[in-house]
């Protein structure tokens, strides 16, 4: 099963524009991978295209997954009206996911995210900790005032903060906490805008062997069918070969496609 009525069993606002949404169904047990997104149809007959949203937290018992998200247009703004109790259709889990493989008890892994990347991380860092490893989180936000899940993530690890604007931890982008850094560790995941993904992909590609970088793109089908979300690879010189986000990604190797 790929597609399910979903009931909404919580919703909540975490900051400005920002909401926290947690969905139940059966689709819940076929997510098991950090970094998949599930595809949502805004219930609303004018908005035709569904809207990618990453998986933040799978909770197999309870049967629900969590998700972030900020209200960036319509279809977002649909969501954040909607109440426990209402019913979403959800496609998904969709896209590859970060593969996990390769890390192992003892490693230090850098989770980098800025922004409404950071959603994802949250389980990523979960998984990364289950298999014995320490994760180091630094995160971006614009400010203070857009910041949202800071204990959440304490509490998995050390976890250092940057705003734009000063107004909260290093003034500065993510680039800042990272140079500021001086262990080579093990592995470095990211996920939030290209600039901040180059920032990771120029710091970290030759040094550490592992770096994977989760990029967004505007979907349509979201399963691989319309190639609305190419990206082109770096090695290709004619500049014709691409790879669709949805199904080939979100996840790739650093180095591997045009940022
Ligand atoms: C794999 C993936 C995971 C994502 N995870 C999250 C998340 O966890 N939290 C979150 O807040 N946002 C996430 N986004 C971005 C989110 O999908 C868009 O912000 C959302 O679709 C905007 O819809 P809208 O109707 O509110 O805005 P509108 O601007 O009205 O959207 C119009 C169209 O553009 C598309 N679109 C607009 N902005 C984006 C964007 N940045 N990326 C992709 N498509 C876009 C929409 O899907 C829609 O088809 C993710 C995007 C991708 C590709
Ligand atoms: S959104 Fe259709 S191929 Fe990726």
């Amino acid at each position: 099963m790929k597609q399910e009525m979903m009931e909404i069993t919580s919703q909540r606002q975490l900051a400005p524009r920002i909401y926290e949404m947690t969905v139940k169904g059966a689709l819940v047990e076929q997510m098991s991978v950090s970094g998949q997104f599930i595809h949502i149809r805004v219930p609303r007959n004018d908005l035709l295209l569904r809207r990618p949203i990453s998986i933040n937290n799978i909770d197999h018992e309870a049967g629900t997954c969590r998700t972030i998200y900020r209200i960036e247009g319509d279809g977002t703004r649909v969501f954040s009206e909607m109440k426990a109790g209402d019913k979403l259709d959800v496609m998904g889990p969709l896209g590859n996911g970060f593969q996990l493989s390769d890390i192992h008890e003892g490693d230090t892994v850098y989770i980098v995210g800025g922004g409404i990347g950071i959603p994802p991380l949250y389980e990523l860092s979960k998984q990364v900790i289950a298999l014995g490893a320490r994760p180091v989180h630094f995160l971006g936000y614009a400010s203070k005032e857009v910041m949202y899940y800071e204990e959440e993530f304490r509490a998995l690890g050390e976890t250092r903060i940057a705003t734009d604007d000063g107004t909260y931890g290093v003034h500065g982008n993510v680039g800042n906490l990272l140079l500021a850094a001086s262990e080579i560790p093990q592995a470095v995941f990211s996920c939030g805008a290209n600039g901040m993904l180059r920032a990771v992909e120029q710091l970290y590609l030759g040094k550490v062997n592992n770096v994977q970088l989760s990029l967004e793109a505007r979907m349509a089908c979201g399963m691989g069918a319309c190639y609305a979300c190419v990206c082109h690879l770096q090695d290709d010189e004619t500049g014709q070969k691409s790879l669709k986000i949805c199904d080939e990604g979100p996840i790739f190797p650093a180095g591997k496609v045009v940022l």
